[in-house]
């Protein structure tokens, strides 16, 4: 098994691995702390296959809103058939952050990928925040943000595109809010990072709204810089895992006109602490 880092922030792509072999698990288990996105080339397997390596990684978060494979409800389809316009996770986003104790790690398998683009672009939530100037530092460490679902797949959503082709589903169910620190102490790697994302986080707690609005501004600025990026493209077969609490990640939906179809499990994790 070769082990390769994507770039000098985040990602490592695995080669000549087989998540069926639980010898080579310890490995990729060590890459994915490592590296907090891995992708693993050219896995020809089963959704029993699927959901026996996230079981490895604990147990299963089954999504309230994505499309649910018939047989096996634990895994949601990520899909945008040739005449859809939207893709799934379009905007910058991270997992399940509208859940208190939000999910660890989403681990997605390439079924039908589209002859070019429909890459997943990734951020490291950990580089970002280490290259912020130390009174900025301080300031995040000191604040909470709220977190929902609400506004992301509620009423307001049954309208959009994803709803109407039925790739999102329960409405009724976005019901979650959530309190996270702003900034985070990594469960695995220890490694201090910001927990706010574009897509779910609605707001900084206990300052203005105005406040709230510059604050976040300014965060997701740093996060567009390249350098703390890394892009991953798909091939059939290939499973890339991503751990939420390090990373933010979007679909790249530049492929109009094809079929682009991903199983997604998501596992569970645990309630997140400040930096302090
Ligand atoms: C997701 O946001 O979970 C899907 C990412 C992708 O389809 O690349």
């Amino acid at each position: 098994m070769d082990i390769r880092p994507l770039t000098g922030s985040l990602g490592a792509e695995i080669i000549g691995a087989d998540i069926k072999n639980d010898q080579q698990f310890e490995a990729i288990y060590q890459a994915f702390v490592d590296h907090s996105v891995i992708t693993i080339r050219g896995q020809d397997i089963t959704p029993e296959d699927h959901l026996a390596f996230a079981r490895r990684f604990g147990s299963i978060n089954v999504n309230r809103f994505f499309k649910k494979l018939d047989t096996h409800p634990e895994i949601a389809i990520v899909l945008k058939e040739k005449d859809q316009k939207k893709a799934i996770g379009e905007r910058w986003h991270t997992d399940h952050s509208y859940d208190q104790v939000p999910a660890m790690g989403s681990i997605l398998h390439a079924i039908e990928v589209p002859p070019f683009g429909g890459d997943t672009v990734f951020v490291s939530m950990a580089r970002v925040f280490e290259n912020m100037s130390d009174p900025v530092k301080s300031f995040l460490r000191g604040l909470k943000a709220w977190h929902s679902s609400r506004h992301a797949f509620g009423a307001s959503q049954m309208q959009s595109e994803s709803s109407k082709t039925g790739r999102i589903e329960n409405a009724h169910l976005a019901t979650q809010d959530a309190l996270h620190p702003v900034v985070i102490r990594h469960p695995l790697s220890g490694r201090e990072g910001i927990y706010v994302n574009p897509d779910f986080t609605t707001h900084i707690d206990g300052v203005s709204e105005t406040e709230s609005q510059h604050i976040l501004a300014m965060i997701y600025d740093e996060c567009q810089k390249p350098e703390y990026q890394a892009r991953v493209s798909w091939s059939q077969g290939d499973m890339t895992m991503w751990d939420n609490r390090a990373t933010w990640h979007k679909a790249i939906n530049d492929y109009d006109g094809h079929r682009r179809y991903m199983h997604r499990i998501t596992v569970e994790g645990c309630a997140l602490s400040g930096a302090q």
